[in-house]
């Protein structure tokens, strides 16, 4: 019987170091048929005990059925172990690194020029700390002409006639309006839906001097960009549907001087560091004084000619090419705001809009404007 015994703690122990020294599932599992199978020693042990002598059954068993018992926990801590392990190898093998390039490699994209001409135009503001602020397409005509010092009925509308959209067609939230047509005019009574002339395509960005300005008070140094609509045909030069940046600073201290060097700053920083800026009178309801202004050229430096004596076609020759209308917030607007605080008598500051289409064609010469909104691969993949 002290042979049994020996036998049984020879094997545990044999079997002990083999399945600590498994090294995969597979091998685990033949140690398990090679120790606890059928035709294991210990499974034979176990099997022969009825043929033992009665004294030697008890403890024969005992001892063989504790191997057996402390073997399988042992099989199945091991097992679970090693599976761990295995997972842990197999994700660490199959680990994708999600910032490679693809293969084959998958050709990047570019934004759109309109797009990267926008984003240029507002890290440049941003740099003289005014912020970005968005806002909606399809807006009041309160808002698009009314609050903009453009009376119903002013000749100045007329000159952006643009698309007008049936109220019934959109979001309530937009229906409810107080629609003053003066500055400062209280409108009493429930505000009316908009009817069927009240609601526009915006024609330009400057509804939303007026929105920013109900929004917040001053001071305010804020750039607007963001996508605009006019009845125009649709060829090289004109879009029904074109691109602006509105520009808008109040504050008590404002002045046409604070205007020309923004807009001096902004030139040199988009067209080159030699560039200047100059003021042409204008005409805007919604500014006064209103000014046109134009850049030097940044082809032929200002003298309207190539080195080869030719006219400069960029500039058509004068040197200057217009990129933006601008002027001191006409006083009439803050009185649409007086009561966000913006008293006309207090208060003062510019606009300007520009066209990012136009600044886009004039900065990388490109020739057709339809080529902005065609998306076509050879045109977008030269600007990245
Ligand atoms: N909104 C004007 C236009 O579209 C441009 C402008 C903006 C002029 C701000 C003056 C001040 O033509």
């Amino acid at each position: 019987m002290a042979d049994i015994q020996a036998k049984i703690d020879d094997l545990r122990s044999q079997a002990e170091a083999a399945i600590a020294g498994a090294s995969s599932v597979e091998a685990l599992e033949e140690l398990r048929v090679r120790y606890l199978g059928r035709k294991a020693e210990l499974t034979q042990i176990l099997r022969g005990i009825g043929e033992l002598a009665p004294e030697e059954r008890g403890p024969v068993g005992q001892a063989a059925n504790a191997a057996r018992q402390a073997l399988e926990a042992l099989l199945e801590r091991r097992r679970s172990e090693l599976e761990a392990d295995q997972l842990e190898r197999g994700l660490a093998a199959e680990a994708i690194d999600v910032t490679l390039p693809g293969s084959p490699a998958v050709p990047v994209g570019s934004p759109n020029l309109l797009i990267r001409t926008q984003r240029e135009i507002e890290d440049i503001f941003c740099g003289l700390g005014y912020r970005v602020m968005e806002g909606p397409e399809v807006e009041l005509d309160y808002y698009n002409f009314t609050a903009l010092n453009h009376p119903p009925g002013h000749p100045a509308r007329m000159a952006q006639d643009t698309f007008y959209v049936d109220p019934a067609t959109l979001d309530p939230e937009l229906r409810l309006v107080p629609a003053p047509t003066l500055p400062g005019e209280v409108v009493d009574g429930d505000p009316l839906p908009p009817g069927p002339e009240d609601v526009v395509l915006r024609t330009h960005t400057s509804p939303m001097q007026v929105r920013a300005m109900e929004a917040q008070e001053p001071p305010i140094f804020i750039v607007v960009p963001g996508r605009c609509y006019r009845s125009d045909p649709f060829d090289a030069t004109h879009s029904p549907i074109f691109h602006q940046v509105e520009g808008l600073a109040v504050s008590e201290t404002i002045t046409l001087a604070d205007l020309k060097g923004t807009l001096d700053e902004f030139a040199r920083a988009m067209f080159g560091p030699e560039r200047r800026s100059r003021f042409r009178p204008g005409f805007f309801p919604f500014t006064e004084p209103s000014v046109e202004v134009d850049v030097s050229c940044f082809r032929c430096g200002g003298t309207g000619e190539l080195p080869d004596g030719s006219r400069d076609s960029i500039c058509k020759g004068t040197g200057w090419i217009e990129i933006l209308g601008s002027g001191m917030v006409d006083p009439n607007v803050f009185g649409f705001v007086k009561a966000n605080g913006y008293d006309p008598d207090a208060i003062q500051g510019f606009a300007f809009g520009m066209g990012i289409d136009r600044i886009a064609m004039l900065k990388y010469g490109v020739t057709d404007l339809r080529k902005f909104f065609e998306n076509d691969v050879r045109v977008l993949g030269q600007f990245r």
